[in-house]
C-alpha cells in the first residue's frame, strides 16, 4: 500500500463506523469527543467555537463566488455555512469517498443543491488554473501527503486576488498534541509528517499569498491571504 492508500484506509474507518466520533471530537459536541478533544487538543467549548469561527471568518456572508473546500471530510463544520450561501458555487473535494459520503448525506438532508462532491487528490486537482475565488482548507494539510504539491495545486487553482483560508495542525504549541500527533495520529496514518511550526507556516504563506492574516489557538495554525 502506498502512503496515500494508508491515509484513505486510516480515513475509510474515520468516515464509516466512527464518523459520529469523529463529527463529535471535532466540533467538541459529544461526550467521548469532548474528553478525546480535551486530552488531545487541549481545547473547551469556547476555544473550540474560537478556532472554528476563525476559519471560516474568510468567507464573507452573501458570498456568491466559486468556492472550493479541500478537504470536505464529514462535511460537519462547512455545511451548516454552506446552507447559508445559496448563491454560491461549491466544488467539494476529498480523497476518501467514505468521509465524503457522510458530507454529501449532510448535504442532501439539508438540501443544499448548489453543491458538487470530487473523490480526487489534493496534489493534482482536476480543475483549470485560476477558476475559484475562495480556497478553504481545514484541517488537511496536516493529513496531506505531499505538502508542497498541495500548496502548489490550491494556489494554482485559486484566482488573482482570491482568499486561501483555513486551518491545520501546527507543530511545537503544545505538547499534549505533539504526543497524540506522534504516537497516535501519525502511526495511524491520520496526520502525514512533516508538520509546519507557528513560524514556518506564516513564512510559507507571506511568501506565496499577501495580506497574510495568521493566528493560532494552541496546536491550530489558522489563516487567511490573499493571492
Ligand atoms: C482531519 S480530516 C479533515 C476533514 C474536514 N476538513 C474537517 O475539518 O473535519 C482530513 C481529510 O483529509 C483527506 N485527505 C488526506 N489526504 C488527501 C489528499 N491527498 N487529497 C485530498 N484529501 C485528502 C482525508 O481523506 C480526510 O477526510
Amino acid at each position: 500500500m502506498d502512503r496515500k492508500q494508508q491515509i484513505q484506509y486510516s480515513y475509510h474507518a474515520l468516515g464509516g463506523n466512527m464518523a459520529n466520533f469523529y463529527d463529535g471530537l471535532i466540533t467538541y459536541s459529544t461526550p467521548i469527543g469532548k474528553i478525546m478533544n480535551q486530552i488531545m487538543w487541549g481545547f473547551d467549548e469556547a476555544t473550540t467555537s474560537k478556532w472554528i469561527n476563525y476559519a471560516l471568518s474568510g468567507i464573507p456572508e452573501h458570498f456568491s463566488g466559486k468556492l472550493l473546500e479541500v478537504p470536505v471530510g464529514t462535511g460537519v463544520l462547512t455545511m451548516p455555512l454552506y446552507k447559508t450561501l445559496p448563491d454560491a458555487d461549491i466544488t467539494c473535494l476529498d480523497y476518501s469517498a467514505d468521509m465524503m459520503a457522510n458530507a454529501q448525506k449532510r448535504a442532501d438532508l439539508m438540501q443544499i443543491s448548489n453543491i458538487a462532491f470530487h473523490q480526487g487528490d489534493v496534489g493534482n486537482l482536476p480543475f483549470p488554473d485560476e477558476s475559484f475565488d475562495i480556497v478553504l482548507s481545514l484541517n488537511g494539510f496536516h493529513a496531506f501527503p505531499d505538502k508542497n504539491k498541495a500548496f502548489a495545486e490550491t494556489y494554482r487553482v485559486l484566482k488573482k486576488g482570491g482568499m486561501f483560508c483555513g486551518c491545520f495542525y501546527i507543530q511545537g504549541e503544545k505538547q499534549r498534541t505533539d504526543l497524540s500527533v506522534k504516537y497516535l495520529l501519525v502511526p495511524n496514518k491520520a496526520f502525514t509528517p512533516p508538520f509546519d511550526t507557528k513560524q514556518s507556516l506564516q513564512m510559507r504563506l507571506e511568501n506565496m499569498y499577501s495580506h497574510v492574516k495568521f493566528t493560532s489557538v494552541y496546536a491550530e495554525g489558522i489563516f487567511k491571504c490573499r493571492k
